[in-house]
């Protein structure tokens, strides 16, 4: 048994799609969420950036006595060394080509995700690790992050700029396609409408909230209790932050933090 919290990181809300999954497996846990709200988005940014990023961050959630910590950023996943840190940590990406494996029949995976995950080929020799026969697709889809973090996720700019971004996809004949990014769930309506209802969607954060559980069932690291709590931080803007929040969580969110991560 351990009270102690989850920390639960990412650039922004997209985080969030990760955190409700967490609520739903873990409903007893107590989590710490950092939205880096001021640096939002990672996708773009050079690979020594977002290091530094999840350096701090993650000296943040030390600070704050996590029992583990989600990488809730596919776009981090894929550029740090896990192995650097003396933390349990739990990987998104991970989970999503996990997922993807057991959900192919036909061995054509895609993936969808920020220029920096894409570039990082990361979802591919995860996927290749598994089954090295499966054809993995990729696809950058850099506009998606700022139009989600505006809360313009089900908006006619929103299917203008996913029916770009899929086309070529929808000619590769997957049938399966990764939300390798965590703030695509966000948009789930709009892509699911673009790449037609033959296409399994996979939201990585549903493996990773059991894969979770099953670590803290495994080790005995339960929290004791029915109903645990979500302590908030953000380094930036928390207007549309809390908006989403409340819409995905379906609760009030009063108590929205500052931090200066700089200092971390
Ligand atoms: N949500 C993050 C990811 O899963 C980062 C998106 C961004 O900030 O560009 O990759």
């Amino acid at each position: 048994m351990d009270s102690r919290p989850i920390g639960v990181f990412d650039s922004g809300v997209g985080g969030l799609t990760v955190l409700k999954r967490l609520v739903e497996a873990l409903p007893g846990e107590n989590y710490i969420y950092f939205g880096d709200t001021k640096r939002v988005p990672y996708g773009d940014r050079s690979e020594g950036e977002i290091k530094k990023f999840a350096k701090q961050i993650l000296n943040f959630m030390r600070e704050q006595k996590v029992k583990a910590v989600v990488i809730a950023c596919n776009t981090t996943c894929a550029v740090i060394d896990k192995s650097e840190y003396d933390m349990v940590l739990f990987d998104v990406l991970k989970a999503g080509a996990e997922s993807a494996v057991l959900y192919t029949i036909n061995k054509k995976i895609g993936v969808i995700a920020t220029t920096r995950t894409v570039e990082s080929k990361s979802y591919e020799k995860n996927i290749k690790i598994i089954d090295k026969n499966i054809k993995v697709y990729q696809e950058a889809c850099p506009e998606f992050v700022p139009l989600i973090e505006k809360g313009l996720y089900n908006s006619p700019i929103a299917y203008e700029t996913a029916n770009k971004c899929l086309k070529e996809l929808k000619e590769k004949e997957i049938d399966t396609l990764v939300l390798g990014c965590t703030h695509y769930p966000l948009m789930v309506e709009v892509i699911e409408k673009i790449i037609g209802e033959n296409v399994k969607i996979v939201d990585p954060a549903i493996k990773l909230a059991y894969d979770v559980k099953d670590y803290l069932l495994k080790k005995d690291l339960l929290n004791p209790q029915i109903i645990g709590k979500t302590k908030f931080f953000v380094s930036g803007d928390k207007d549309n932050f809390i908006k989403t929040a409340e819409m995905l969580l379906g609760e009030k969110i009063e108590n929205v933090l500052h931090v200066d991560i700089e200092k971390y």
